[in-house]
């Protein structure tokens, strides 16, 4: 439902609209409130999590029919399932009888396959194929009331797999997703992204701090050469990104890889893992030499390696509060290789470094706009372009007249996840052979 714009709000998305209205060389940070405020907290619920694209998994994780993925977006329970005819649905998780999670994560594992979907309080079952996803197909002990069985099916979001990405829109308004991110389709095709398999996920709930401080802190590199001046700087220094003159819902950058980062025999971690794993397929030497990452308002943020692709999504819980989910991607060839288990665990602990260095920013920042007086006026770094592009998206979305997806032609829409770690940078390229 869509509240309406505060009086107490104006001011402050007033403020939001002269900062957004800033060329990057004068670009000024948020005010504070806006990591703060419960009410622009809702607002940012209603205009930009339920009024926009959110990716929600990857593809590999419903893939044969019959596959199922439990997932949230903008605080709604959903299901992604894959029918017989392959197609994908986004169905809400709430029963229609007395609103049972029909998926719950106490009883259910949070991927599976299913002949159909059974709530497990009073066995309502919803059918999973093509147009009738959703539809009621049986509830018992129902025949003496008056009740209309046809009208009964769980609401579907839309829901658009871009580039292996499930992306999911609670807003029939807004436009289709594709078009909106052609650019980074090209730029990223190389990594050939609905071909990999997710090698693990794993989240941080709880992290006590706005979502928009995480995002924004995997939105730049410029923090390696502080946060991470012992880990990732040393392999990718935050001094050698180049951040591209992109537009719109998305940003991406570039940083070439130190000499020992680029040369797969150097080091390795203190269990004698090597650092790179198996290789995506048929990259190019940019795509060999260095990372890039890429992101997508309102808070989906991907580094791609040569061996691997973390994405990383920030979900609000609160003004204050958010989970951060993680899902690394690999080469299907790499899940074969003997090494493969070596390769995840050291993942993992590479990761786990990383993310409680974020944390540390992440939580002291949000101590930070807590202030009172609130700080502001901070200024940017050519670096942190893309924190500067995200003022314009958001001012696009939260303002009361703008029509929908006025920027770049976009949308609206999102879920929350949790996280009591962080952030995202994402690993070191992790390794195995
Ligand atoms: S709540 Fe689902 S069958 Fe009763
Ligand atoms: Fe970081």
């Amino acid at each position: 439902m869509l509240h309406d714009v505060s009086d107490g709000l104006r001011p402050l998305l007033d403020e939001l609209a002269r900062i957004a209205a800033l060329p990057l060389e004068r670009g000024e940070t948020l005010p504070a409130r806006a990591y703060t405020d419960e009410d622009f907290h809702r607002l940012e619920h209603d205009r930009v999590f339920r009024g926009d694209w959110l990716c929600v998994g990857h593809v590999s994780q419903v893939a044969r029919p019959g596959d199922y993925l439990r997932t949230e977006a903008a605080g709604e329970p959903l299901v992604v399932t894959r029918d017989e005819e392959g197609g994908l649905h986004a169905l809400s998780r709430v029963c229609r009888h007395r609103f049972m999670d029909i998926l719950p994560p106490e009883t259910t594992p949070e991927q599976g396959s299913l002949q159909r979907l059974m709530c497990p309080y009073h066995t309502w079952t919803y059918r999973l194929n093509g147009e009738y996803a959703g539809q009621l197909a049986g509830a018992p002990m129902m025949n003496k009331v008056d009740f209309d069985r046809a009208a009964c099916r769980l609401p579907r979001y839309r829901l658009e797999e871009w580039n292996g990405l499930l992306m999911v829109c609670a807003d029939p308004g807004v436009p289709p997703l594709a078009p909106q991110l052609a650019e980074p389709a090209d730029r990223l095709a190389p990594y050939g992204l609905a071909d990999l398999v997710v090698a693990y996920t794993d989240r941080w709930d709880g992290v006590p701090a706005n979502w928009k401080v995480g995002f924004e802190n995997g939105s730049e590199n410029y923090h390696h050469m502080g946060t991470h001046a012992s880990t990732l700087d040393t392999l990718v220094p935050g001094k050698d990104t180049v951040v591209d003159e992109s537009q719109g819902r998305w940003f991406s950058m570039y940083t070439p890889f130190t000499l020992d980062g680029a040369d797969p025999a150097a080091g390795g971690d203190a269990a004698g893992v090597p650092r790179v794993g198996t290789l995506i397929p048929g990259l190019g030497e940019r795509e060999l030499s260095g990372m890039t990452v890429a992101g997508f308002f309102p808070n989906l943020v991907m580094a791609l390696l040569p061996d691997s692709v973390t994405f990383v999504r920030w979900v609000p819980t609160g003004p204050v509060t958010h989970d951060a989910l993680v899902t690394v991607l690999v080469p299907p060839q790499a899940e074969r290789d003997p090494g493969f288990g070596a390769y995840v665990e050291a993942s993992r602990r590479q990761f786990e470094v990383i993310q409680n260095e974020d944390l540390v920013a992440v939580r002291g920042v949000q101590r930070g706009l807590a202030t009172d007086p609130a700080p502001s006026g901070g200024r940017f770094s050519h670096l942190e372009r893309p924190l500067w592009q995200f003022q314009r998206y958001l001012a696009d979305r939260l303002s009361a007249t703008a029509p929908k997806g006025q920027l770049a032609g976009a949308v609206r829409d999102v879920a929350p996840a949790r996280g009591e770690r962080g952030q995202a940078t994402p690993p070191l390229t992790p390794g195995t052979r």
